[in-house]
């Protein structure tokens, strides 16, 4: 039996999914128990009154172009805090099972699985080589109860790609072993290939992909899980029947037009441009120690003085993400990067010159 299956939770290779009301948009629907008329306001395509289409066919054909993948590999999520929640809930046992993962890294991984009463193991992320991942030290971290091996990149929050070569490493000798999930929510601003490419040659790899970064959707919360079919199956057992509402789905078709597609990609090296700024911006504050080389929408910066930082900002009327929970990010801050008149704000208030 395929790998994806055999280290997937019983209960779930075995559980019958629920049935949905049958898709069929040509009849008049009279099965699904819905209001026949719009609610006032209704601006949406479809209704909403009605049950939006689950896993609609025409999103997932966007997808399949833009990522370069077989539709039968794509599962649209809300957001990949949902691909995550779904992985956890496909592989870990509670009491059993664990997580691999670097650190530091996106809390959710562990969240998800904390959720799911499994464990989570750690290494380090190494700063003196700009946060790389050590393939040995991971692998040699690897137990057969380890069900899943995060890897970001780039990595939120140190920014950083992960190493191809040892990403490969990982996932040649993980193969059949751990579904090694690659988290790409940030790749659109690093100008480097996506490996969705690999899918094909490594059964139990599985990448994350949104739409809330690059194509500015966070509020609609979409993403996608890309793997084996087989894997898209088990996880459509789990996913709620109507996971992605209606205003939803049309708001990812709009953004996923290929008018707006080139639209985004313009703005999108204007935020590159945007973040040279700042970073070098921020490198000339007088409380800032060091600027980390970004490929995120985000920098990653270490004070010299982080409650002033921090103090200097909020009276500025702007937040910017604490990270002194990381252990190994004591004085670190990490900053989204703005429209030029946030980011000269924010230099405003941290006496950068
Ligand atoms: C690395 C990483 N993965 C996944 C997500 C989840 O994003 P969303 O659920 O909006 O797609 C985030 C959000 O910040 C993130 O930083």
């Amino acid at each position: 039996m395929n790998a994806v299956v055999t280290l997937a939770r019983p209960e779930i290779v075995n559980l019958k999914p629920y049935s949905h009301a049958a898709w069929r948009p040509s009849l008049t629907r009279l099965h699904a128990n819905e209001a026949p008329w719009r609610p006032t306001g209704d601006t949406t395509n479809a209704g909403l009154n009605r049950y939006p289409e689950p896993q609609p066919h025409a999103l997932i054909e966007r997808m399949a172009a833009l990522y370069e993948v077989p539709a039968a590999a794509i599962l649209a999520t809300r957001g990949g805090d949902e691909a995550i929640d779904l992985l956890s809930r496909i592989y870990l046992r509670a009491g059993t099972d664990a997580i691999l993962q670097c650190a530091p890294t996106f809390g959710m991984y562990q969240v998800a699985a904390h959720i799911q009463g499994a464990d989570v193991i750690e290494v380090p992320l190494d700063p003196a080589r700009g946060w790389a991942v050590d393939p040995e030290q991971l692998l040699g971290a690897w137990q057969p109860h380890v069900k899943l091996v995060y890897l970001c990149s780039p990595n939120n929050p140190t920014a950083n790609m992960l190493d191809t070569e040892a990403l490969e490493t990982i996932c040649r000798a993980l193969e059949g072993k751990a579904i090694v999930v690659i988290d790409e929510a940030y790749i659109e601003w690093s100008r480097c290939a996506s490996l969705t490419r690999w899918l094909d040659r490594f059964p139990t790899l599985a990448i994350l992909r949104t739409l809330s970064k690059a194509h500015a959707l966070a509020g609609a919360r979409v993403g996608a899980l890309l793997a084996h079919p087989r894997l898209i199956e088990l996880a459509k057992r789990v996913i709620p029947p109507y996971a992605l509402a209606q205003p939803t789905v049309e708001a990812a078709l709009r953004a996923l037009d290929p008018a707006e597609l080139a639209a985004s990609r313009g703005r999108l090296e204007g935020l590159l441009a945007e973040r040279d700024y700042l970073s070098k911006g921020l490198a000339a504050s007088p409380l800032v120690a060091k600027v980390w080389p970004s490929n995120a929408n985000f920098l990653l910066i270490d004070c010299l003085d982080i409650d002033r930082f921090l103090s200097s900002t909020l009276a500025g009327g702007m937040i910017v993400r604490d990270l002194r929970a990381y252990p190994t990010l004591p004085r670190s801050l990490r900053i989204s990067v703005g429209s030029r008149a946030q980011n000269d704000a924010l230099l405003h208030c941290i006496g950068s010159t």
